[in-house]
């Protein structure tokens, strides 16, 4: 009996280590990453930075033409998510925004970059229009530090000469698809530069093109409360195992982490089945508009014309019930607490401290559009992702913060 069992066992074992190839636990390659809420403007508009963004995602998706002229993501300036990158040899550290939606890696908005003997000018100019700002510069390749010390050799990355509306950041650290990369050469428009995510895998040091986000909620301004682990998962991160739904093959969402998905509220449908991404450059949950209405109704909420988010009361807090998100085979219950911002930054966002509001807005457009959803950072902080351009899929597991109470 005993063998037998055990024969079972490590077949089992061997099954499962077989259907999911991608489990690299416990890569070492981790960088911090530092949330900042960017007030500097006065007080953020949440909802006009994330449709704006949402609606470049659609356009630059939408024209090839736009695409081949470089013209991709928005960047979300009111609240962002940096990592210290370190490029040339000695490093020059500089803080870059960690950008799914976006694929280029360059420097220079703030911190000017510093040749050191590692630098090389390959003499092409590169560019890229990011709705509310822009690069333009030359295309080096250099070596590039990440974390504690891991450094990948010849990395391209965009030295900036001009860039507008990137203020108190020195760039973009893009792990969106390679694909997104084409025409921001200006000389060559169809060639693609290799994002470091690539070149890790390129260069040995990781074995599956994979990176894993990990966030947690926060309620101060500043905080580093998120990871990027470069060629597998943080196992520390996450609880239960990662399931894994294929990217969609469904346009425009298929230019960037898209994945197929419906929204129930309690039992009651929100958004069919449909094609939606994946970003951390979005902070709210985006739904389409006639979606976004149903949830309303179904809360109960009202529209804070300060804010332009949704509002409830403390009796219609305590009556919400579970935003669930079905992937795949899985379900991921956004719990009532992961549906409202952080009260404790109310202030930050135009809102009122005693108030409570929804995470959950529209998309600024109806269903049906290829890009239905956006599950932003306030999804994203409660369960980890995994982005893995090796099996073309994207992973969520839940997390010790899937149920906190925080906000
Ligand atoms: C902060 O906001 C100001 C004003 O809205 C903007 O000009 C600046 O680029 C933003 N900074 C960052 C780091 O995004
Ligand atoms: C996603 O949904 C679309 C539209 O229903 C469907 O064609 C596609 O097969 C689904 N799955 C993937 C992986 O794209």
């Amino acid at each position: 009996m005993f063998p037998a069992a055990s024969l079972l066992t490590t077949l089992l074992l061997a099954l499962s280590i077989a259907a999911s190839p991608v489990e690299v636990r416990n890569s070492p390659i981790t960088l911090p990453i530092a949330r900042r809420l960017n007030t500097s403007g006065g007080t953020i508009n949440l909802l006009q930075h994330d449709q704006s963004r949402a609606a470049a995602l659609k356009n630059a998706a939408a024209s090839n033409i736009g695409r081949r002229a470089g013209s991709i993501a928005v960047t979300n300036d009111a609240v962002t998510y940096i990592a210290a990158v370190g490029v040339g040899s000695p490093a020059t550290t500089y803080n870059l925004i960690v950008d799914t939606g976006s694929s280029n890696t360059w420097v220079g908005a703030t911190t000017p970059y510093a040749m050191t003997s590692t630098s090389v000018n390959t003499g092409q100019p590169v560019a890229v229009s990011y709705g509310s700002g822009s690069f333009s510069g030359t295309e080096y390749t250099d070596t590039v530090t990440l974390g504690s010390g891991l450094t990948i050799t010849q990395q391209s990355i965009g030295v900036a000469s001009r860039s507008t509306g990137f203020t108190g950041v020195d760039g973009i650290l893009g792990i969106g698809p390679l694909d997104l990369t084409e025409g921001t050469l200006t000389n060559s428009p169809t060639t693609t530069i290799p994002t470091v995510t690539q070149n890790l895998y390129t260069q040995g040091i990781i074995s599956q093109v994979v990176v894993g986000v990990s966030f947690e909620p926060t309620t101060s301004q500043t905080v580093t409360n998120g990871e990027l682990t470069f060629g597998g998962t943080d196992a520390t991160k996450y609880t239960g195992a990662i399931t894994y739904t294929p990217l969609t093959t469904t346009y425009p969402a298929s230019y960037y982490w898209g994945i197929n998905e419906s929204i129930t509220y309690g039992t009651k449908t929100i958004l069919s089945a449909t094609a939606g991404i994946v970003d951390t450059g979005t902070t709210l949950i985006l739904i389409a508009s006639n979606a976004f209405s149903t949830y309303q109704s179904a809360t109960g909420a009202t529209l804070d014309r300060r804010t332009g988010l949704l509002r409830i009361t403390s009796t219609q807090y305590s009556a919400l019930q579970n935003l669930n998100f079905n992937i795949g085979s899985n379900t991921y219950a956004l719990t009532p607490n992961g549906q409202i911002w952080p009260r404790a930054l109310n202030t930050y966002i135009g809102g009122t401290s005693t108030y409570i509001y929804l995470v959950v807005n529209s998309i600024g457009a109806p269903s049906g559009q290829g890009l239905d959803f956006i599950n932003g950072y306030t999804f994203l902080e409660r369960f980890y992702s995994v982005f893995d351009t090796t099996n073309s899929q994207v992973g969520f597991a839940t997390t010790a913060y899937t149920t906190a109470t925080t906000n």
